[in-house]
């Protein structure tokens, strides 16, 4: 596997897979602190494709004066470990410095989809968001990027960025991996205390009662809203900060009865650790999900 550190490194060696086989180049980005959810995107991507290249990069754009950028896990050497065992054939490593050099003055947004939700909780994280992954494709160039649905809103946004920016790849959206008790993987679980991360399978739990009422018969968006924050409220180590039915593929209000796919979007904080998950439901949430695929 190489490892690049440079952006034109990494282009050099791109642009020798394709002269070598024409085949398809995927992308993964991340952050690194990787596990079996970020793996998943890379099985997928090489499933798909004759070429997988990763990134690894701590975004200083997505994180909020009082977050926790300083902090978040970083393990390259391990994570390396993982990706060359994976079959990826390249990884990007930057410094922040090439990826925002002195004087870089332009960021990319989304009017909506950036600041509603978990926009709201963390002004600014997804125009970071938007601005890496914009700079992050122009350097890589590829064909499909992988992203997990467990950040729905920031696969929703990116999806909607593609496509109002004209960029010509594809993205491709991968179910969320779980632990055995239901917790979504995150890089964020490693942070939780002992107590916090037994607390944490409410999480899921809750998701799978709503989809259960779901699949019992008529329901409306914000009983099922109080469905889902009764259980999430019944576990009190966590602290709800929001419960949201929105439309599954706007993320627009839902009002009355749920009638076409709605995705559940939860954030629960342990301590110092935002939680998130999601669940798609409704009468063709599977059918819905395959197409967005
Ligand atoms: O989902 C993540 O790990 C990050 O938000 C991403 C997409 C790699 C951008 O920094």
């Amino acid at each position: 596997m190489l490892v690049c550190e440079t952006k034109a490194a990494l282009r050099a060696a791109i642009g020798e897979m394709r002269r070598r086989t024409g085949g398809s180049v995927a992308f993964v980005p991340t952050m690194g602190a990787l596990h079996d959810g970020h793996l998943e995107l890379v099985r997928r991507a090489k499933a798909e494709n004759a070429h997988v290249v990763a990134s690894i990069f701590v975004n200083p754009t997505q994180f909020g004066p009082n977050e926790d950028f300083a902090t978040y896990p970083r393990d390259p050497e391990g994570d390396m470990a993982l990706l060359r065992e994976a079959g990826v054939e390249a990884v990007f490593l930057p410094q922040v410095s090439e990826i925002y050099p002195e004087g870089s003055e332009t960021f990319v947004d989304t009017r909506v989809l950036s600041r509603i939700l978990v926009g709201r909780l963390r002004p600014g994280h997804f125009r970071g968001v938007a601005t890496v992954v914009t700079k992050l494709f122009n350097i890589v160039g590829p064909d499909r990027a992988y992203f997990g649905e467990k950040d729905y809103q920031q696969l929703q946004m990116i999806r909607r960025m593609v496509a109002d920016l004209d960029m010509p790849l594809e993205i491709v959206g991968v179910p969320t991996v779980r632990e055995s008790d239901g917790l979504a993987m995150s890089s964020r679980n490693l942070r939780l205390t002992p107590e916090d991360r037994s607390a944490a399978v409410v999480l899921s739990r809750s998701l799978d009662e709503a989809a259960r009422r779901v699949a019992e018969g008529p329901v409306t968006a914000s009983a099922l809203r109080r469905l889902v924050l009764g259980v999430l409220e019944s576990e009190t180590r966590g602290e709800v900060q929001s419960v949201d039915v929105r439309d599954a593929a706007d993320l627009s209000a839902l009002r009355g009865e749920i009638a076409r796919p709605a995705v559940i979007l939860i954030a629960v904080r342990f301590g110092k650790v935002l939680l998130i998950d999601q669940r798609v439901v409704g009468e063709r949430a599977v059918a819905w999900q395959e197409a967005a695929e």
